[in-house]
């Protein structure tokens, strides 16, 4: 009896818990709603911390709306964030920074027009979503993805992600609609059927229209994957005709170069590029069988995680004696390798997501893209001036490169601010990303030197979650080349947010400022 009383107390106390509605600012909020104040903030990399006026955790729409409201009431302005693995300040606000992590509802349905869709809120993690389609009868997957599945919905198409599947294109390609709580706290549905050139703004915002609430995706039956991991010399591989042959008969590649692998460590000098190898990796549709059970991947999985952690404390044992960065970057690279070539099907999902979603490793990133000649030249020389460009810091005794560096090949967007826009559908882009440890030294003057190049000879552009704004002079330079898609997407923006509350981001307002000012 006594037992039987305490469990109906428990029961009532946690009914009247989760239906508590508090009276604050002469509104009725529920619990989720309420403002975190004098707290900061810091993202993934712990390079950006700030201590907004409040920080909301909303868990439904209305709470949405509701913040957006007290905004308006409040004279202050909103920046959102979801997984915060973006190293660009654009969730930096002095106001209201709202986490949408908590939004994580999905729904799946046949479609009369696209057969099977997803619907998932914005702080849905890839990784649910998978499972979610994976699970359902049929099993359903996501065409593409990033390379890690812990990022969340909104994040990723903010921001203009991307997987490795050429036909694909980004992320956000593969939306059919989507819902943003707009600048008067009204929530509208943008769709290539309700407008469509409402929706190519809509589709890469960078949090400009207001809260992205939800997005609807075409999703596949799904569908096993043979990936293919090969280590070829790069004087041999890395050539025009040799990335277009494999191209063409992959359904996606991702190129990768580790630095300094072909380091003898019993014959250190002189540093030879002659002797290394890239990691050639490529996707490939088949009907076969997966190679691994659901458990087996798991505990891949987890393996992977201990070896990047420890491949992570070397090389951050280094970094005050960089010199010994060829040294440690070929030990993990001869310990990585000694498989040798490698090749197993997998699930799609598990073939995106190929290595584990090791958050506690910390990167310095920077990515760019840009349109790819029609006989693939620009790209071997990219990606050579690259590894080129890695020898000569090493002779200045600059070691900036310590982590890899790798290419991707995706299909134009209609996204207007996507590195990838293109009023060609069949163009395509080459994604060519960079990664060293956190507070590696002559990162940024590395990165300043790549992006130089890239933008006189390729006019790249940046990834947007990826780090940009210390790139001197990126301001005017990211305007020039964006000006036509930023006056387009500005009368959208306009139209959703007129009041500019979304609109507190520096580089953006400098960017936009100048396009329209000019
Ligand atoms: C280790 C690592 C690997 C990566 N791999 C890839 C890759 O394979 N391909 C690729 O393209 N990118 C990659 N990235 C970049 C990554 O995809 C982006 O940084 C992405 O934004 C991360 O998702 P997130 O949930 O952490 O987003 P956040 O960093 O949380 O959000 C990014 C931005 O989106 C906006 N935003 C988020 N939610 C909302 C919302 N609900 N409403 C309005 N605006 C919103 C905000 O402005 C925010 O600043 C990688 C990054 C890291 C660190
Ligand atoms: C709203 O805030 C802006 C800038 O923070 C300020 O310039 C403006 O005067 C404020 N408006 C009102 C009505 O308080
Ligand atoms: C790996 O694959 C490449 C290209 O297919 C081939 O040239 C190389 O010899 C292979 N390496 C080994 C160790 O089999
Ligand atoms: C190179 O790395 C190995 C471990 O892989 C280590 O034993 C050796 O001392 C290092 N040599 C130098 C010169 O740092
Ligand atoms: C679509 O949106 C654009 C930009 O907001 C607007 O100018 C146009 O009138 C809209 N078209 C329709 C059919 O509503």
């Amino acid at each position: 009896m006594k037992h039987i009383l305490s469990f109906l107390l428990i029961l009532i106390i946690s009914i009247v818990y989760k239906s508590v509605v508090v009276n604050i600012n002469q509104h009725l909020v529920a619990r989720s709603a309420i403002p975190i104040v004098d707290k900061t903030w810091e993202n993934w990399n712990g390079a950006i911390k700030i201590t907004p006026d409040a920080i909301f955790k909303p868990s439904t729409l209305e709470d949405l709306i509701y913040i957006v409201k007290l905004a308006n009431t409040n004279n202050k302005t909103i920046r959102c964030i979801a997984q915060g693995h973006s190293v660009s300040l654009l969730s930096v606000t002095k106001h209201y920074l709202v986490v949408v992590t908590s939004l994580n509802r999905i729904t799946i349905q046949e479609h009369p027009k696209y057969g099977w869709t997803v619907t998932a809120e914005a702080g849905t993690s890839f990784a649910d979503l998978d499972e979610a389609l994976r699970n359902h009868k049929p099993s359903l997957t996501l065409n593409s993805e990033t390379v890690y599945n812990t990022f969340r919905v909104s994040g990723v198409l903010a921001v203009g992600a991307h997987g490795a599947k050429t036909t694909s294109g980004i992320m956000a390609d593969q939306l059919i609609s989507m819902k943003i709580v707009i600048g008067s706290g009204d929530v509208c549905e943008f769709s290539e059927e309700i407008n469509k050139s409402e929706f190519v703004a809509a589709k890469v915002s960078l949090g400009l229209l207001g809260i992205i609430y939800s997005a609807t995706f075409r999703v596949q039956p799904m569908y096993n994957l043979r990936m293919n991991d090969n280590y070829i010399p790069v004087n041999v591989w890395l050539n025009p005709q040799t990335i277009k042959n494999l191209l063409d008969s992959s359904d996606g590649i991702e190129i990768f170069y580790w630095p300094f692998n072909g380091f003898i460590q019993s014959d250190p000098k002189p540093l030879d590029p002659n002797r290394d190898l890239l990691w050639v990796k490529n996707w490939v549709k088949t009907d076969e069988v997966v190679s691994f059970t659901q458990q087996q991947i798991k505990q891949l999985r987890e393996v992977q995680s201990q070896g990047l952690i420890h491949q992570y404390q070397i090389i951050s044992s280094i970094l005050q004696t960089p010199e010994a960065t060829p040294n440690v970057t070929t030990s993990i690279w001869n310990a990585f390798v000694s498989a040798g070539n490698t090749s197993f099907v997998f699930q799609a999902p598990d073939a995106f997501h190929y290595i584990s979603s090791e958050e506690s490793i910390k990167f310095e990133l920077i990515e760019f893209g840009f349109k790819i000649d029609p006989d693939y030249s620009n790209v071997a020389d990219a990606f050579s001036f690259l590894i080129q460009t890695m020898y000569e810091f090493a002779a200045q005794g600059k070691f900036p490169l310590n982590y890899i560096a790798e290419f991707r090949i995706i299909k134009s967007s209609n996204a207007l601010l996507s590195t990838t826009f293109d009023h060609d559908p069949k163009a395509l882009y080459c994604q060519l990303d960079i990664e060293a440890a956190l507070d590696t030294p002559s990162w940024k003057e590395f990165a300043e030197t790549i992006a130089q190049r890239f933008f006189d000879k390729y006019r790249a552009k940046v990834h947007w979650g990826k780090g940009f704004e210390f790139l001197p002079n990126v301001i005017p330079y990211l305007s020039d080349v964006l000006s036509d898609q930023i006056k387009q997407f500005e009368k959208v923006r306009e139209k959703y947010d007129p009041d500019k509350i979304f609109f507190e981001n520096q580089a953006l307002q400098n960017i936009f400022n100048y396009v329209l000012d000019s």
